[in-house]
């Protein structure tokens, strides 16, 4: 099935930080911009019609030249250890997946910046 896209900047998102249109190229209406530090996470609600693996693809721009690393949470547990390469400005946004166990129905998936720098600027979930 075609994937199900979750904007960072709309409910139930929560984007513990600004939610900003000074960058092109996003999708929706905008895009997460956590805070610069440690407590800058991004969280999403999904929801899984069935138990199992799924494909995550996160959307996220970094115009430093330094990859900002960062904790994947699914349902409060870190699963994978992401670290979100520069991707040559903060206009150039780039999709990488992850490949997540999900229960059936609501599932929270966050993103919790592991360094002061925070996480990059992040458009979108697609699950
Ligand atoms: C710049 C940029 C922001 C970005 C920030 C960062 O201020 O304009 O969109 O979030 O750098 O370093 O995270």
């Amino acid at each position: 099935a075609a994937p199900t896209r979750y904007e960072a900047e709309s409910t139930p998102a929560v984007c513990s930080g600004a939610i900003d249109t000074d960058w092109t190229g996003y999708s929706g209406s905008g895009f997460c911009n956590g805070s610069n530090s440690t407590g800058g996470y991004l969280q999403f609600t999904v929801v899984a019609a069935a138990a199992g693996t799924a494909t995550v693809g996160v959307r996220f721009a970094n115009g430093t030249s330094t990859a900002r690393s960062a904790a994947l949470l699914v349902n409060g547990s870190t699963v994978q250890s992401p670290s979100f390469e520069g991707t040559g400005a903060w206009s150039t946004w780039v999709t990488r997946t992850f490949s997540v166990s999900l229960t059936a129905g609501s599932n929270t998936i966050r993103l919790n910046p592991t360094t002061s720098a925070g996480l990059p600027n992040v458009d979108y979930l697609d699950v």
